[in-house]
């Protein structure tokens, strides 16, 4: 009889040091596999009684024990040991104490190294859907909030200065976009994450007439690991979808720059509710844009697990090594963090208002029309050079008079730009300034229905 207690204490003859035991056990952690961890077991048990590794009673007493270790574990009543290291054999020691000596073939033709290596790609394929549920929630939302902005005006900027005059609608479906990015990165991370290592077993394969194919199916793999040492060191998947959130959470860092920029007193284009804000425990005329704030710091840590799971896997000669345990962290605090940001802005951006009145005058204010004013006079025929030093000469004029181009008289403005008419102040307007780019891709109020109805066909709102 072994002097230890682990699965593996055969070859041992002291018990692992205390501190060494909890330094390497990775239960604490990776229990939240533990549904991945059975289905893997539940299909390589399933397998092997189809090979006749194992007897179909066998089979059936290992798939009734797994069930009772799952209601166990979903009570509440498992007491995870980190005696028993991880997920894999904490479950397996607790099948065995259930069903008796049958638990201890489950183990057979199979290691923990291809067992991890599935739990983790099916954790992850379950993690990117529902990661994908709360990107099209999100865009939902911010495809609501374009329709119902398809008129609105506000300025658009260039190095925060304003620009040119769009539509609030068109802003919010410049997210929607990068959104659509994102999901389909994931779509194809999830592709190549979807394939089964199981069957790998330590890392050369195994001796048993294992059939891989047909555990890839009870599991819903695409396809099979075709290098059992590829197989089992294989971490692409989680250094792909950390390369994934990291775009999206340097996406939603942007969103929620520009949030936390129109909230402010100086901005004030948009409200956002109070559920969504705090205030301050000194100032009492605060309320801070805490949500955004927050998701704008987070990315921070996102970013951090993709360069921890590429220095993790750079020094590594195949196959396994124990430091492929390090993974599993920055993999889940990186699912977690982007779901909550999501979460957030999904539940938020349909409750935002905004200040059309606010945003409209930001863009009068800014002579955000001068695009307009020189297009016209090229229409003309003024060569757009010339037009471009008349168009400043009028702005530098309105700076000193505190006039916007609108507010100018016909002889005022024909002072830089000679052969104006009466007819240029309907380009010198905000809405004809946006109804004029009225191509695809552009700002007009018509593209921007056009784009809302793509969109909702899409999403099938
Ligand atoms: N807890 C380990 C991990 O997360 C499982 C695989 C351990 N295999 C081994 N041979 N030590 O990677």
């Amino acid at each position: 009889m072994n002097q230890t207690n682990a699965l593996w204490g055969g070859r041992f003859s002291e018990a692992v040091d205390a501190f060494v035991e909890a330094f390497t056990a990775s239960v604490t952690f990776d229990q939240r596999m533990y549904a991945q961890d059975i289905a893997g077991s539940i299909a390589h048990a399933t397998m092997l009684a189809k090979v006749g590794v194992l007897t179909n009673d066998e089979r059936d007493l290992i798939i009734t024990g797994l069930g009772k270790v799952k209601s166990k574990i979903e009570a509440g009543n498992f007491e995870w040991s980190i005696k028993r290291e991880d997920v894999h054999m904490n479950i397996e020691s607790e099948l065995t104490d259930a069903i008796g000596y049958v638990g201890k073939k489950l183990h057979t033709g199979r290691s923990r190294n291809d067992q991890v290596a599935t739990d983790i790609r099916l954790y992850l394929r379950d993690a990117i859907d529902g990661i994908q549920g709360e990107i099209r929630r999100l865009q939902r939302g911010l495809v609501g909030l374009a329709e119902r902005e398809a008129d609105s005006i506000m300025p658009g900027f260039t190095h925060l200065q304003t620009a040119q005059p769009i539509t609030f609608g068109h802003h919010m479906l410049a997210w929607t976009e990068m959104l659509e990015r994102d999901f389909e990165r994931l779509a194809d991370c999830r592709k190549r994450a979807n394939s089964l290592p199981l069957g790998a077993a330590a890392l050369a394969g195994t001796t048993y007439p294992i059939d891989r194919e047909y555990t890839a199916s009870l599991l819903g793999f695409e396809r099979v690991c075709q290098n059992s040492l590829d197989a089992v060191s294989d971490r692409d998947f989680a250094i792909e979808f950390t390369s994934a959130a990291s775009i999206m959470m340097m996406h939603l860092s942007r969103f929620s720059e520009e949030l936390i920029l129109w909230t402010s007193a100086q901005f004030h284009f948009i409200h956002l509710p109070d559920r969504f804000c705090t205030g301050s425990s000194i100032m009492p005329q605060k309320k801070n844009p805490d949500v955004p704030e927050l998701v704008r710091g987070k990315s921070g840590r996102v970013f951090g697990h993709l360069i921890a799971l590429l220095v993790l896997m750079k020094g590594q000669p195949l196959a396994y090594n124990k430091d492929n345990q390090e993974d599993k962290e920055p993999l889940f605090d990186t699912i977690d963090t982007v779901m909550g940001s999501l979460r957030a802005f999904a539940d938020m951006m349909p409750a935002v208002t905004v200040r059309t009145d606010i945003t409209r005058e930001a863009a009068r204010r800014g002579f955000a029309t001068a695009t307009d004013l020189a297009d016209y006079l090229v229409k003309q025929g003024t060569p757009f050079r010339d037009a471009h030093e008349m168009v400043g000469k009028a702005v530098g004029y309105g700076v000193a008079t505190g006039k916007d181009l609108s507010d100018m008289t016909l002889a005022e403005i024909r002072q830089f730009a000679p052969n104006a008419n009466e007819d240029v102040f309907a380009v010198l307007t905000l809405e004809g300034s946006v109804a004029a780019r009225d191509h695809l891709g552009g700002t007009a109020p018509n593209q921007v229905r056009k784009q809302v109805a793509r969109w909702q066909a899409m999403l099938a709102i």
